[in-house]
């Protein structure tokens, strides 16, 4: 008989306290899917090593990892159907990221347009991580012989990069890493910002510029009704000069399940205000059972950390494997 490879599929988020809506219409929902198609191996994790390239609170660092296992878990990550575990605790991910360092010019980690949007907002305090942080990434990524990595947007260079380095280290040390494809939505790749759409969603912008996945229904109705719209009233999908009304319409379209041309026939001839309060409620009804998922979750800690425990012996496995054979390409064993 003949067992069939499974595709790896492999992605990850940063522990920052907050899991917007931008994080899950563009990466998580879709990790959610991808878990139960038959054909991929899913694996997700949490990236701490990544989140202390940015100024955070030590004390507090350990529950807000675990916080974020916690959200990910009530999202719709099943570990039935993939696994999860924590960057940080397979060493492998930082042993690789030397390597890979010594292979990546200079010039092209300072020209990443994350780095240079982080460095311009944290002037101060521009680390060296911050410029190093896309080699991580790629460690990450190349040490699962990663086939497709579901992300939004923003991180399209990063896997970019990724394919680069794995093509540069194979042609110089002979075959290990596979080219990994990023899995980017259609529709809801980059939610922008509530309060300034020409922005994405970030959590850096401000609480009423992005909607958390748990926050109250009174935040949800409220940060909706405060929302910045276009000049007119049409609820019309017009991304270049209706910026505003298209992203919540995307918003609607992606949490309604409900195709763009009915949601815009539906508001045809109403304003903004009534197409907003029932962008509310939409949303509220979609979340409602993750909050519920969640609270189940926070009281059962021990299963929890079965499956973190669970999770990190199978990546452990892995990145063993694959370090085992860089070490012998690169003439470290
Ligand atoms: P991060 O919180 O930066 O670790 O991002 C986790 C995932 O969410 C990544 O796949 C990002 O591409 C995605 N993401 C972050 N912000 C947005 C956004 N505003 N719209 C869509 N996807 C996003
Ligand atoms: N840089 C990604 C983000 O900010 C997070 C991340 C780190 C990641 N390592 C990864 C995503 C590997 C996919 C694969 O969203």
């Amino acid at each position: 008989m003949v067992t069939k490879v499974k595709k790896i599929v492999f992605s990850g988020i940063q522990p920052t306290g907050t899991i917007h809506i931008g994080n899950y219409l563009g990466a998580i929902k879709n990790w959610a899917e991808l878990q139960n198609n038959p054909d991929y191996d899913c694996i997700f994790f949490v990236v701490d090593l990544h989140a202390m390239t940015v100024p955070y609170d030590a004390s507090n660092f350990q529950a807000t990892i675990y916080n974020a296992v916690l959200d990910n878990l009530a999202a719709g990550l099943d570990p039935k159907k993939c696994t999860i575990f924590i960057q940080s605790q397979i060493k492998e991910h930082s042993e690789l990221t030397w390597i890979l360092d010594t292979l990546t010019p200079l010039g092209e980690l300072q020209r990443m347009t994350q780095f240079k949007e982080k460095a311009e907002e944290q002037k101060s305090e521009v680390n060296a991580g911050l410029l190093t942080y896309p080699v991580l990434q790629a460690a990450d990524i190349l040490l699962y012989k990663t086939d497709f990595v579901p992300v939004g947007k923003d991180q399209e260079q990063h896997i970019e990069f990724t394919r680069t380095l794995a093509r540069k280290f194979n042609a110089r040390f002979g075959e290990v890493f596979k080219e990994p494809a990023a899995l980017i939505p259609k529709a809801g790749a980059k939610i922008m910002s509530l309060t300034d759409p020409a922005k994405k969603m970030s959590k850096s912008h401000g609480p009423e510029s992005y909607i958390a996945l748990f926050d109250s229904d009174e935040m949800i109705r409220r940060k909706i009704k405060i929302a910045v719209t276009d000049s007119g009233k049409e609820v019309r999908y017009d991304p270049k000069n209706k910026p505003a009304i298209s992203n919540l319409i995307t918003i609607y379209h992606l949490f309604a399940d409900q195709p763009i041309k009915e949601i815009e026939k539906r508001y045809a001839g109403k304003g903004y205000a009534d197409f907003k309060k029932d962008l509310a409620e939409v949303i509220i009804d979609y979340l409602k059972p993750l909050r519920q998922k969640r609270e189940r979750l926070e009281k059962n800690p021990d299963y929890v950390k079965n499956v973190l425990e669970e999770g990190r012996q199978k990546a452990q496995k892995i990145a063993t494997a694959t370090m085992i054979e860089v070490k012998k390409k690169t003439g470290l064993i």
